[in-house]
């Protein structure tokens, strides 16, 4: 890792090309989104790289720049995109599906969305069971498949005139796996491309084409794909930076919000229950049992690891956490979301917190999309390689070095995350201490 005098951030000259397996709801409307931004349609609410500021110096210094004037980001008239699905509609008609997006909007970028036709996808349908589609690569060996994704990567870098890329994972979830011998080394992950290894996922094929083609790589879902030391190993040996996983938003994003408050002034917890009532295709995939196990992990780990009942084992020992999805088709991607809080203060006196949180998942989805993938452009011209703690912020499971436990209080998170831009800059890092206020 270099010192902070030596990070040399290289120019983001040229067009950023952003690679996309899963043309759904959250990658279109991240896409739309950004056509609408540069049109004047809208205005990128929840995206740091676009409306935040940092603080430079001494709050008496008044130096608060936009994180945007501060490093060098790629501009939003730079991208462009590109992806992978088994459905062959564009992204224009993906979109319209979704349903997410008002049709009137949408119609005002059709046409950039509409020339956004999805690449055949690497897909196995034991790894995401209750869909299957027309477009889909066929025949040759997990390694052949590899090769094929690495041909459309080069393909789209021609096209699209990008001089960079970017990929992140925005397709469904899969089921869940535990690491197996084949993740072990990146020689017996490749030997297990060639053999078809089962344990092998189609996210891992992309992570693995991504790296060799010398591409960040980010995680949306909670599925099994780069935290392995095979594919660790190929990020660092190619000096690539990845992240992941699991976009935090909703449920667990009001959760790392409220827990670290609770255990901060020392409440105690008996109970949180959380349910979800979701109809878009994420929730109908995530009713088969295999990728909601890969969710319930991300999302029940989180407050076991703010509250550290090890440390506090009188306030949060016997926490009871149960977190519940539902496919409810007549809300589409309007979820709803309930959280039942049981808490106790002095003495162990009972209250209750209630929590219901109509939200919209893709549209709070779509900024953290665009924060990635600039964010990980940035680290990458920074010479940052393998995974990114500093942006666990955007997500339920942050990757981090092999046995560091993650930490996943957003306010943590933030510091860290404008911490490392100030790190990258040589500015003075902010630690809160404040006494100099009190010579
Ligand atoms: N929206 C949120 O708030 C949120 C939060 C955290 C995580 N996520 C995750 O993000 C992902 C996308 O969510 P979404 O709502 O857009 O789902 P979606 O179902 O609308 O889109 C996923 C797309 O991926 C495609 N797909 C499946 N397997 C594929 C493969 N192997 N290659 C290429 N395409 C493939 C599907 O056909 C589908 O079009 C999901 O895994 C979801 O769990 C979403």
């Amino acid at each position: 890792m270099p010192t902070s005098d030596s990070v040399r951030i290289a120019p983001a000259d040229g067009k950023l090309g952003i690679l996309i397996p899963g043309i759904g709801a959250v990658s279109t409307t991240f896409m739309a989104g950004v056509e609408a931004v540069k049109r004047g349609l809208g205005i990128p609410v929840g995206s740091l790289t676009q409306l935040a500021t940092i603080r430079l110096g001494k709050r008496t210094d008044n130096c608060t720049p936009y994180i945007r004037d501060f490093v060098p980001l790629a501009g939003l008239n730079d991208l462009v995109f590109g992806g992978w699905d088994i459905f062959e509609d564009t992204a224009y008609e993906a979109a319209a599906n979704a349903r997410v997006l008002e049709p009137a909007l949408l119609e005002k970028v059709r046409e950039p969305l509409h020339a956004i036709r999805p690449m055949k996808a690497v897909f196995d349908s034991d790894y995401v069971r209750r869909i299957n589609g027309p477009n889909v690569k066929q025949g040759g060996s997990k390694m052949d498949q590899a090769g094929m994704l690495m041909e459309d990567i080069e393909n789209f870098r021609t096209s699209s005139g990008a001089s960079r890329l970017v990929m992140i994972w925005c397709a469904s979830t899969e089921v869940f796996h535990k690491p197996a011998p084949v993740h072990a080394t990146l020689k017996d992950f490749e030997c297990g491309l060639m053999k078809n290894d089962p344990e092998i996922s189609p996210s891992q094929i992309y992570a693995y084409a991504a790296l060799k083609s010398g591409v960040p790589f980010a995680n949306g879902a909670p599925n099994l794909t780069t935290d392995l030391p095979a594919l660790l190993e190929l990020a660092r040996e190619r000096e690539i930076p990845i992240c992941g996983k699991d976009f935090k938003t909703g449920q667990t994003f009001m959760k790392t919000l409220l827990a670290p408050g609770l255990k901060a002034r020392m409440l105690g917890m008996s109970g949180w229950f959380s349910t979800n009532i979701l109809g878009n295709r994420d929730g109908e995939v995530l009713e088969d049992p295999g990728s909601f196990k890969t969710k319930e992990e991300t999302k029940l780990s989180v407050l076991e690891q703010i509250l550290q009942p090890h440390l506090y084992p009188e306030l949060y020992k016997n926490l009871y956490h149960a977190v519940r999805i539902n496919y409810y088709p007549p809300r589409g991607d309007a979820k709803e979301g309930w959280d039942n809080i049981d808490i106790f203060g002095w003495l162990g006196y009972p209250m209750q917190i209630k929590i219901d949180f109509l939200c919209r998942d893709s549209i709070l989805a779509a900024p953290l999309v665009l924060d990635l993938v600039l964010f990980l452009d940035l680290a990458q011209r920074a010479g940052m390689k393998g995974i990114q703690e500093w942006l666990s912020f955007y997500f339920k499971g942050p990757m981090t070095a092999p046995g560091l436990y993650p930490e996943h209080d957003i306010f943590i998170q933030l510091m860290k995350l404008k911490n490392t831009l100030r790190w990258m800059r040589g500015e003075t890092l902010i630690t809160h201490l404040g006494l100099e206020y009190y010579d």
